[in-house]
């Protein structure tokens, strides 16, 4: 990574990683000592610098807040069993953050101050990196509107900021997750792909009502129709039918998940046929009944691999075969492992040191 850029440091003068347990990691609810803080102004970034982590105060007419210019990204670090620290492919996070601000008009952020603030604050915040199986540093960059304007119109200020949380399993068991066929996520030309937060605001209601009937998640389905799967709950879905991968394809309102993409890719190295297509919540019931559906599960930053153990569809709640220790989602998911603490040979340079 490049050392160029100046990015002005004021390190804790009380850090609190005594309090942390790093055997109990519950997910999103510790934050490391420093945070990374830009600003976005006169049209280019500025002052950027690392902080103790702490509040941000905004004007009461912060148009992120009434509008919704608010995006975000979800990444990991890992340390190995030499204390060496990795990223997993920040590049792609990055790619994906700007797609998301070109979406919501928002300024771009370039790779040379994306890459810097990140490696700076994850090198000064290093001790944070757990290393107990199934841990990480999850880190979460965001970008929200700054201006104190209630017009409807984007914003001419910005800031981003990034911030980490030592983190352990998302989801600790295999999850039940039912169709939704009233409510979308996104729909076609859409915001869907994109990572802002309004995505996530407005599936909460939905995912309240399945998980008052006992359900963990969602398997979103398409806004014309509802009979294509979308995602599963905020992760991409796969399957295993018949020995082949098969996932919905990218669209508009599918987001381009980085652990979706390596999971395919690690299918495809194994030699499996790899299937990007519409999916049916009717080919999956059949194919459940046949005996033909072999897996289903959710992929992403957070959970990485989460698998599906019940599907409810039209009231009836179907049952998945529980997944052995040769299952692809469970190959793939230690795969995934071994490359990211470096126990296993990165072919595809997706670890950033
Ligand atoms: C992620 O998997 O990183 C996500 O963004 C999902 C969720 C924690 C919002």
């Amino acid at each position: 990574m490049l050392d160029t850029l100046t990015i002005r440091t004021q390190q804790t003068t009380a850090s609190r990683l005594t309090h942390l347990d790093p055997e109990r990691l519950e997910f999103g609810k510790t934050f490391s000592d420093h945070m990374f803080v830009v600003d976005y102004r006169d049209g280019e970034w500025q002052d950027a610098q690392i902080l103790p982590y702490g509040d941000i105060s905004v004007s009461p007419a912060n148009s992120a807040l009434h509008y919704g210019q608010a995006i975000f990204e979800g990444m990991k670090a890992y340390k190995n069993s030499n204390g060496e620290i990795s990223l997993f492919r920040p590049y792609d996070n990055l790619r994906r953050l700007n797609a998301s601000a070109e979406r919501m008009c928002m300024p771009l952020v370039p790779e040379e101050l994306f890459m810097q603030g990140l490696s700076q604050l994850i090198r000064l915040d290093s001790a944070w990196v757990p290393d107990s199986p199934g841990s990480a540093l999850y880190i979460r960059p965001y970008m929200f509107a700054t201006d104190g304007f209630i017009g409807v119109r984007p914003s001419d200020t910005y800031k981003l900021v990034i911030f980490t949380c030592p983190v352990g399993l998302y989801y600790n068991k295999p999850l039940r997750v039912r169709f939704e066929e009233r409510y979308v996520r996104s729909a076609e030309g859409g915001a869907g792909y994109a990572k802002n937060a309004g995505n996530y605001g407005a599936a909460m209601y939905p995912t309240k009502l399945a998980q008052s009937e006992g359900y963990n998640q969602l398997i979103w389905t398409d806004a014309s129709e509802h009979r294509y799967v979308e995602e599963s709950g905020t992760m991409n879905a796969i399957f295993v039918i018949d020995g082949k991968v098969i996932t919905p394809a990218l669209s508009t309102s599918i987001l381009d998940g980085v652990t979706r993409r390596s999971v395919l890719q690690l299918a495809r190295d194994w030699g499996m046929t790899v299937e990007e297509r519409k999916v049916s919540a009717v080919e999956l019931m059949q194919a459940l009944a046949d005996g033909r559906l072999e897996e289903a599960f959710g992929v992403g930053t957070a959970a990485t691999i989460a698998p599906i153990a019940v599907i409810g569809y039209q009231g009836h709640d179907h049952e998945l075969p529980a997944p052995k220790p040769d299952s692809f989602s469970s190959r793939a998911s230690a795969a995934l492992h071994a490359i990211r603490t470096r126990q296993t040979p990165d072919t595809h340079g997706w670890m950033v040191a």
